[in-house]
């Protein structure tokens, strides 16, 4: 696997997938997740102030890892590593998805659902994926199965996981990390209540080994 993309993929055991509708809402988010003990930070490109919520926290926000998700077209990479993200992830890939993270600075990590999804990826050198929708394809019997014929392969599975799941998930010794959106409810933010956020994220991280 790349060394950045693993790196990336042991820096957290959690990464929050985040939806951030308000720009005032990107910077407080972020340091309270931070604040909580989760470094890594995913911002999904599907809002309009993606982009610049990704710039703030990455200016304003010391420990912070902030990347950008949902990555759909290979264009977006340009975009993003401009905005200051320190990686890429998408929810599934293409062929020009891979190749621009292949010539991407930044480490990508691509989705994968199936098995030959991830052969195509891996004939072009990858090795770490997201596994997405990790519930709906499998989930940890589906990663129990992976790891027989392709025992380097490292997951972040997302999809799905959630308080009840993620220790099952971060048992498993193909899974690095995992994503979701619990650790940063849509309606906390909505509130503005960090502290409840900081507490989702301490607790996620104290519980995730
Ligand atoms: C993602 O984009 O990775 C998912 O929307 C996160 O899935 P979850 O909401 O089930 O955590």
């Amino acid at each position: 696997m790349s060394t950045a993309v693993d790196k990336l993929m042991t820096l957290s055991p959690v990464i929050p997938v985040l939806v951030i509708d308000q720009l005032d809402d990107a910077v407080p988010l972020a340091r309270a997740l931070v604040a909580g003990g989760i470094s890594v930070l995913e911002v999904t490109l599907r809002t309009p102030v993606a982009l610049e919520a990704i710039r703030l926290i990455s200016e304003e926000v010391k420990g912070a890892v902030v990347g950008a998700g949902t990555l759909t077209d290979a264009r977006q990479f340009a975009a993003v590593q401009a905005a200051g993200a320190q990686f890429a992830i998408s929810p599934g890939t293409t062929e020009s998805l891979l190749e621009a993270g292949l010539d991407s600075d930044i480490p990508y990590l691509p989705a994968v659902a199936t098995v030959s999804e991830m052969m195509a990826c891996m004939e072009l050198g990858f090795t770490g994926f997201k596994l997405f929708p990790a519930g709906a394809v499998g989930g940890v019997p589906a990663l129990k199965a992976f790891a027989g014929p392709f025992p380097d392969v490292r997951f972040c599975p997302t999809g799905g996981v959630g308080p009840d799941n993620y220790r099952e998930y971060l048992a498993l010794p193909n899974v690095s990390c995992v994503g979701g959106s619990w650790l940063a409810p849509r309606a906390l933010v909505a509130e503005n209540d960090w502290s409840a956020i900081q507490r989702l994220a301490t607790d996620a991280v104290t519980h995730s080994r």
